[in-house]
């Protein structure tokens, strides 16, 4: 996993919507993998701003709320195309999200796979990180080579949503899994704020394991983690990492 600390969340976001737009201009028709959260706010707003790169663009969500419709204001749906499907130009045929409102959950997680794997596979996963260490809804105790399936959420998920102003989510998801999200081509997790730095140094600098979901980051062989001064306070190679970036131009390795 490459570490990019940032000083702050702005620079943050700033770095990782050039990462995106990079790889939209490389590749038209990329796949992107989108979370939701707070954490993914401000490169959305970015991206938004660079609208016109996303005619070719195709669009996946890392999980949904059971029972949510895509008119649901807590839904992943509606997060995506009010953040950032609807404000760019897209085609809509190209969007393919995952669906909570469904009767038969294990049907939509084998649907889905599928729709991944004939779109080519996810060229560009972003993620965020729960405090407890889960990637999308990922959970503590997820197999790591976990695929679409239904999962229920932790006690300490939903209070994180109450506090981010949602309502009672619904417990159960349905969420790519960590076997799924690690067949991405390259992975951009985004981590901001103290009260992300325990986890980040768990999920960098901790054991590969199930009860940090997001530590299987480690296993994959193009994962970034963009974090701001903050959220990377607690790593024990923090200055390490620093250097490494700052100085990999000497070796001609300038971009993602
Ligand atoms: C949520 C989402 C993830 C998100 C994570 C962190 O539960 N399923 O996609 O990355 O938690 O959220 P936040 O960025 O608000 O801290």
């Amino acid at each position: 996993m490459e570490i990019i600390i940032k000083p702050d969340y702005g620079s943050l976001c700033d770095a990782a919507a050039l990462m995106v737009l990079t790889g939209l201009r490389r590749k038209p028709d990329l796949v992107l993998g989108l979370a939701t959260g707070r954490t993914p706010l401000g490169l959305y707003e970015r991206l938004r701003n660079s609208g016109s790169l996303f005619g070719k663009a195709r669009f996946f969500n890392l999980d949904e709320f059971f029972g949510l419709g895509p008119d649901h204001p807590d839904s992943v749906h509606y997060y995506l195309r009010r953040h950032l499907i609807d404000g760019v130009t897209h085609d809509p045929r190209n969007v393919h999200l995952l669906r909570g409102d469904v009767q038969d959950l294990e049907a939509e997680a084998e649907a889905y796979e599928e729709e991944i794997r004939a779109a080519g596979g996810i060229d560009l996963q972003i993620l965020g990180v729960g405090s407890n260490g889960h990637v999308g809804f990922n959970e503590p105790g997820s197999s790591l080579g976990s695929r679409t399936r239904p999962k229920a959420l932790e006690p300490e998920t939903l209070e994180h949503y109450r506090q981010a102003g949602a309502g009672e989510v619904p417990r159960f998801t349905l969420t790519m899994g960590v076997g799924t999200i690690m067949e991405a081509r390259s992975i951009l997790l985004l981590a901001t704020g103290e009260e992300k730095a325990e986890v980040v140094s768990r999920m960098a600098e901790g054991p590969v394991t199930a009860e940090v979901p997001a530590s299987a980051l480690q296993m994959h062989p193009r994962a970034v983690a963009l974090l701001d001064e903050a959220a990377a306070s607690r790593l024990r190679r923090r200055d390490y990492w620093k250097w490494v970036h700052e100085n990999k131009w000497r070796i001609g390795r300038t971009k993602f």
